[in-house]
């Protein structure tokens, strides 16, 4: 497998915690795919933005009590939803039908594991927040070197933006556990890579590889 340094080594720096966090690089083969399916990215990635939206205003309900989990939740739920604002823009600009599509195994595939009990349930939660913005961040630096200015521009944008993401879903879940998560983060570490590594039947922003 290669080096995730290695393989991130091109066009945007990723900060070396984040890339530590991830237990494996994307594999080429996901990036191939991904190009090949330029449409299906764009609505998927749309998908994405409008899900993690709607992932922080859930919590926003659920933990009326946090005031710090609520400032930044809230935060992070309106630069999702301009994030989705820009990509259905782009789209739109391309002539790009939005058409619904079936989620990815991956947020489920890590969302299956959630302990039941909070504060466990949130801790949890938190952790694969910090995964899927982690992965995002790491996917768009991926994919830059290979887009057209425009999509590459904006790219880069996330890039800064879903890696501040991963930063506060971790501090947050340090901060509401009352134990260490060391263990719990090495544990999803695991789950996570597998998904990103192994045959998937569909392509998607989060998808493993090609069967
Ligand atoms: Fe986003
Ligand atoms: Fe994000």
């Amino acid at each position: 497998m290669p080096d995730i340094l290695e393989a991130t080594r091109h066009d945007v720096e990723l900060p070396p915690d984040l890339l530590a966090f991830l237990a494996c690089p994307t594999p080429d083969a996901w990036v191939d795919w991904a190009l090949a399916n330029p449409e299906l990215l764009l609505i998927d990635h749309a998908q994405c933005e409008k899900k993690a939206a709607s992932t922080a205003m859930s919590l926003l309900y659920r933990y009326v009590d946090q005031p710090l989990l609520l400032t930044k939740m809230s935060q992070l739920a309106r630069e999702e939803l301009l994030h989705f604002e820009q990509v259905v823009k782009l789209m739109e600009s391309r002539g790009i039908v939005y058409r619904h599509l079936s989620a990815s195994r991956y947020a489920e595939g890590l969302r299956c594991h959630v302990r039941p009990q909070d504060p466990d349930r949130l801790v949890d939660i938190l952790i694969i927040g910090a995964f899927i913005e982690a992965r995002s961040c790491e996917r768009f630096a991926r994919l830059i070197p290979h887009l057209d200015d425009d999509l590459a521009k904006f790219y880069r944008t996330l890039v800064k933006s879903e890696g501040r993401h991963y930063e506060d879903y971790l501090m947050l879940a340090r901060h509401l556990s009352v134990v260490p998560i060391d263990e719990r983060v090495a544990f999803f570490a695991g789950c996570e890579s597998q998904l990103i590594v192994t045959p998937d039947t569909a392509f998607r922003f989060h998808s493993g590889v090609p069967d």
